[in-house]
């Protein structure tokens, strides 16, 4: 959830460490803070409340503050208001050891109460410091940093990745991690520590991916990684294949709207390298065909927009399989004793493949016995790593905290997956086969008609901006769209917003519908529109303004009820959310654009949601 660097070499650490937590910033933006280690100045650290410009402006971009070692810290707050004090690094008692830490320590009161007895001081409310605090106790005892990380590994509980610098070791930064993603970076000037590869991808595309419970001694030629025994590690590198330019805004006003603009081609590299001679190709599955035909269930499991692809795909695969598939909320999974065997496949769905719980419920799954598949966009990350199969979203790096492109991929590359099962099923006709194959690979041409023309998206935005409720409804895939179309508005205009089912709205929600309420009405599956309608007219009788969002088949019967109609093109039913997603993003960023949220930062949110 908090975004960690080091950098140790032959450069200025600081002006690098506050570039990489820039990348970064998308991960928490609550507070910042770097430490630098040099000579004349000893340890020094500067670490502040509020966005990284803060901590910019503080050191003069870094120039204030010497040496070539230091660790950085963006934090998402868990424990302790985010304030001066909590912010990270924390620094132990006799000032020579700092740290940073992503994750949560789960029994640092109990450690805590422990190093208090023994006369130990604390400042802040947060569970790093009690590890920072723990390390200087064990360095104490052992007066080498690597037996007291070792050690005080062996006795903290939860999920971290550590940066930490010690005043004894001139060159030297000490990185580990668990259940919290953790990069090493291999550069020309030095070599880094990351949570993302998007911090030093500017300085180097050489990366390795550490594992749970491993520790790495970085230095400016070297980085030694050690298992928690202490045994010397040989580590793969990995080439980074996207360039600085991907990670940047490259003249858009914000990350979202590139993302959204950038979805035609993400997902073109995405599908493309997976269709050859009219089939589904899915090189990197390697589920035996026995094995498919024995399927008897399928779990989706994710959180978020995440879960809502998956709620799509419960629709549309159902259709094509012939088999259950069940869609469930990662957090809930993992706690739900889940009917899973070795008949079952469970597919988790993850951006950065280190949400917590979805990575919880994965390894649950397997502990029942279930196969795992994860659609994954991060290239090596932790769930990518532990699942089965991989199949990745070659999205590219996704910014913006609100996720679109993530979602647009995840869903095209579904629908791939949902043919592949069907054949192997035998459950999908050839010509259901061909059409749904023609229509995704056609969606990045479709998408970009959507995206010529978002000045009716604008206008729309600029009419209902003002609303403080706003309900989406729909049908089946519509109704499956819309939870999508109202977490984009919720999470970046603070909009209140629900998604309901149209059916069920005179089961309660009508009541809420009076004169001027918004709703989105979404009637793009063609099986429904006419029930649809039906809907819209209700909530119209009760004095509801709509917005309505169609295919161009239906605009004329739209238009006739709605106040305001958008329109996109017509694609195979399935795949009609994959369309009708587009207009909604761009409705909720140019609501939020108009209510002056921060768009890619939206308040108490963080891209990558490390901690359950
Ligand atoms: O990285 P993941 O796909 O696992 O993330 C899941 C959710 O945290 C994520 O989709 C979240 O809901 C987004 N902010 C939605 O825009």
């Amino acid at each position: 959830m908090c975004g960690i660097i080091g950098f140790v070499g032959r450069e200025q650490a600081a002006p690098i460490l506050l570039d990489g937590l820039e990348r970064m910033e998308y991960r928490g933006y609550d507070s910042a803070g770097i430490a630098v280690r040099s000579e004349t100045a000893g340890l020094q650290v500067k670490k502040t409340k509020g966005r990284l410009q803060v901590l910019a402006d503080l050191t003069h971009g870094g120039a204030d503050l010497e040496g070539s070692v230091g660790i950085g810290h963006t934090r998402w707050a868990t424990h302790g208001e985010p304030n001066d004090v909590n912010a990270h690094p924390h620094v132990s008692g006799n000032g020579r050891i700092a740290l940073v830490h992503n994750g949560i320590i789960e029994n640092y009161l109990e450690i805590k109460e422990h190093l208090q007895q023994k006369g130990v001081k604390f400042t802040s409310d947060t569970d790093s410091e009690v590890v920072a605090q723990l390390l200087e106790f064990h360095y104490n005892e052992c007066h080498s940093m690597l037996e007291a990380v070792g050690r005080c590994l062996r006795r903290i509980e939860g999920s971290y990745a550590f940066g930490i610098i010690c005043a004894d070791y001139p060159n030297t930064l000490i990185a580990a991690r668990k259940d919290s993603p953790l990069i090493l970076g291999y550069g020309e000037s030095g070599n880094f520590i990351a949570s993302d590869v998007t911090a030093v991808i500017k300085y180097t595309r050489d990366v390795a991916y550490m594992n749970d419970g491993e520790i790495a001694v970085v230095t400016a030629d070297a980085i030694d990684v050690f298992d928690s025994e202490l045994t010397p590690q040989d580590k793969a590198h990995h080439q980074v294949d996207w360039d600085v330019s991907a990670a940047e805004k490259g003249g858009y006003a914000h990350f979202m709207f590139k993302e959204i603009m950038e979805q035609p081609e993400a997902i073109r590299k995405t599908i493309s390298p997976r269709i050859r001679n009219g089939r589904v190709v899915l090189d990197n599955v390697s589920m035996p065909a026995e094995y498919v035909k024995g399927i008897s269930r399928i779990y989706l499991i994710a959180c978020g927009s995440s879960y809502h692809v998956g709620v799509v795909c419960k629709y549309s695969w159902e259709r094509l399989l012939r088999r259950p598939v069940q869609v469930e909320l990662a957090s809930e999974f993992r706690y739900s004793d889940p009917l899973v065997d070795e008949n079952t496949l469970v597919i988790v769905i993850s951006q950065s493949g280190e949400t917590l719980d979805t990575m919880a419920a994965m390894r649950e799954a397997k502990r029942r016995g279930g196969r795992t598949l994860a659609v994954v966009n991060v290239v090596g990350s932790s769930i990518a790593r532990e699942a089965d199969d991989v199949l990745y979203t070659w999205a590219g790096p996704e910014i913006a905290v609100a996720t679109t492109k993530a979602y647009s991929t995840q869903l095209a590359l579904l629908d791939l997956m949902g043919l592949y099962l069907g054949e192997a099923l035998g459950t999908v006709s050839g010509a259901d086969y061909d059409e749904i194959l023609k229509e995704v690979q056609a969606l990045p041409e479709k998408m970009e008609c959507i995206l010529e023309h978002v000045e009716d998206v604008q206008h729309a935005a600029s009419r209902y901006f003002n609303h403080d409720s706003i309900f989406f409804i729909g049908r089946n895939l519509d109704y499956a769209m819309g939870l999508e179309g109202s977490l984009k508005l919720k999470e970046i205009s603070y909009i209140h917003s629900e998604a309901y089912a149209s059916g069920e709205l005179k089961h309660g929600t009508i009541s809420l519908i009076e004169s001027g309420t918004l709703v989105v009405a979404l009637g793009t599956y063609a099986a429904l529109f006419d029930k649809a309608m039906s809907n819209v007219v209700e909530v119209k009788a009760r004095g509801a303004e709509v917005l309505a969002l169609t295919t161009e088949a239906y605009r004329e019967k739209m238009e006739k009820v709605a106040d305001t109609t958008l329109v996109v093109p017509q694609t195979h039913p399935v795949l009609q959310p994959s369309l009708g997603v587009v207009p909604l993003q761009l409705f909720a960023y140019y609501v939020a654009l108009q209510r002056g949220c921060d768009i890619d930062k939206p308040r108490n949110l963080a891209k990558s949601v490390t901690v359950e």
